[in-house]
């Protein structure tokens, strides 16, 4: 039988809960470390390689500060996440930004951090060099239309808000290289949560053949191509995880005959993955509160789609392990819900498992990346506290659970007493 273990036994989780109350995300540090060095390892022919973490996947800076001491940078996407790159300590090309309709104050940011910054579109070059001049290196975001098919989730690239076309990828290096530009690089992201480790090769030979036609028309140098996100991961046991040696092969190969060959060597080959980074190594543990029957059987958990919406967005499927009921075979079909007011706040529907009873310990697997971070406060519900499990064994809190003064703390209530209706 095809199955997904979790890290923790019933009474380790037991003396978890005794300290720190259901729900809450819990992050395996000891693997999340493992698959950063493997990443980097698979990548270590190229010099310069760099794996710059997708920060809106979990932007926790505890998580940043570890993936940091594994040699990982930073892809941030709004002011709020070049703020945690700020307070992590990070700066200069640890950083990417890779962000679209882009405030003048978040360039700014960026730029006073001395990050890499991604250009969305080709109108942010004069707008960039009108407000605040331009930075000697500059990536630039290429979308390839329909030289590449989407997935699901992204969609067709041409539908996509994201990136130059190709005229404008030729025209905008021009333009920068009039401008004094130095340095450049070239990004693409056009898939998400894909499996097939294909996919990324032929996103390799797409920029290695732009990086070509570049050096034949503007006589430019590229010095990175940022392959994006992207990289899927087993959320279904019966899935299996992307060969990234297998991945990292096939591109070698592509850049020994098309980058090597035409003299464009050095070429630094950087991702800005987030899911496959930190995705597999969380853990939402939340309690049955109810089973309730009626048409169909419930188990509604002390957990909700705030703390984890990926079911309910996109009917995306999260295993669920029940603690100390591993071995059991599934007998019963449940639908595990939350508590919102929303028919949608449903972890799994139909799912077959062990009978359940109030007090079983539920975890959801694949719950670090795009799990804590996407969550939200609809019926003022609260988002939980994210533990670490560290290497030692030991559990660490690296962010409390909200209170409802947190949600409130908005809104002026002595003012309240004065608002006169
Ligand atoms: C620009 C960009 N880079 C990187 C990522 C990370 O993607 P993933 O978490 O699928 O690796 C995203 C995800 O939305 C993105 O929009």
């Amino acid at each position: 039988m095809t199955t997904k273990s979790i890290p923790f036994s019933k009474e380790q989780l037991e003396k978890i809960i005794a300290v720190y109350p259901t729900p809450f995300h819990i992050y395996d540090e000891k693997a999340m470390r493992e698959n950063a060095r493997r990443f980097i390892k698979a990548f270590s022919w190229n010099e310069g390689f760099k794996e710059y973490y997708a920060i809106k996947a979990a932007p926790n800076p505890y998580l940043m500060k570890i993936l940091r001491e594994e040699g990982f940078g930073i892809d941030c996407s709004s002011e709020t996440e070049l703020e945690i790159a700020r307070r992590v300590g990070m700066s200069g090309d640890e950083i990417m930004l890779t962000s679209n309709d882009t405030p003048l104050s978040e360039f700014k940011m960026a730029m006073d951090l001395g990050a890499i910054i991604n250009l969305d579109d080709i109108s942010h070059i004069e707008y960039l060099e009108k407000n605040l001049g331009l930075p000697e290196t500059i990536c630039m975001r290429y979308n390839p239309g329909d030289l590449k098919q989407g997935n699901l989730i992204i969609g067709h690239p041409e539908d996509a808000k994201y990136g130059f076309t190709h005229e404008q990828m030729i025209e905008g290096y021009e333009m920068l290289k009039k401008k004094g530009v130095k340095h450049f690089g070239v990004h693409t992201m056009v898939a998400s949560n894909e499996l097939d480790p294909d996919y990324f090769i032929e996103t390799a030979e797409i920029l290695f053949k732009l990086i070509i036609e570049v050096k034949e028309k503007t006589g430019i140098n590229i010095e990175f191509a940022n392959l994006g996100g992207g990289i899927g991961i087993p959320y279904r046991p019966e899935q299996k995880a992307v060969d990234l040696e297998y991945v990292s092969a096939g591109i070698k190969k592509l850049y020994e005959e098309m980058i090597v060959a035409n003299g464009l060597a050095p070429l630094k080959i950087f991702f800005e993955s987030g899911r496959m980074i930190t995705g597999p190594y969380g853990y939402l543990v939340t309690k049955v509160r109810h089973i309730k029957n009626t048409f169909k059987k419930f188990a509604g958990l002390d957990a909700c789609m705030s703390n984890l919406m990926r079911p309910a967005l996109y009917g995306a499927y999260h295993h669920i392990t029940v603690a100390g009921k591993e071995n059991v075979p599934g007998t019963v079909v449940y639908d595990v819900t939350g508590s919102l007011c929303e028919n949608n706040d449903k972890f799994a529907i139909d799912r077959l498992l062990p009978e359940l009873h109030p007090d079983d310990i539920v975890v959801i697997h694949d719950t670090g990346a795009h799990g804590h971070s996407m969550g939200f406060n609809y019926n003022g519900k609260l988002r939980s506290a994210e533990l670490l499990l560290r290497e030692n064994g030991e559990v660490v809190q690296i962010r409390r659970s909200e209170t409802i003064d947190d949600l409130f703390i908005t809104l002026d209530f002595e003012g309240l007493k004065d608002f006169n209706v």
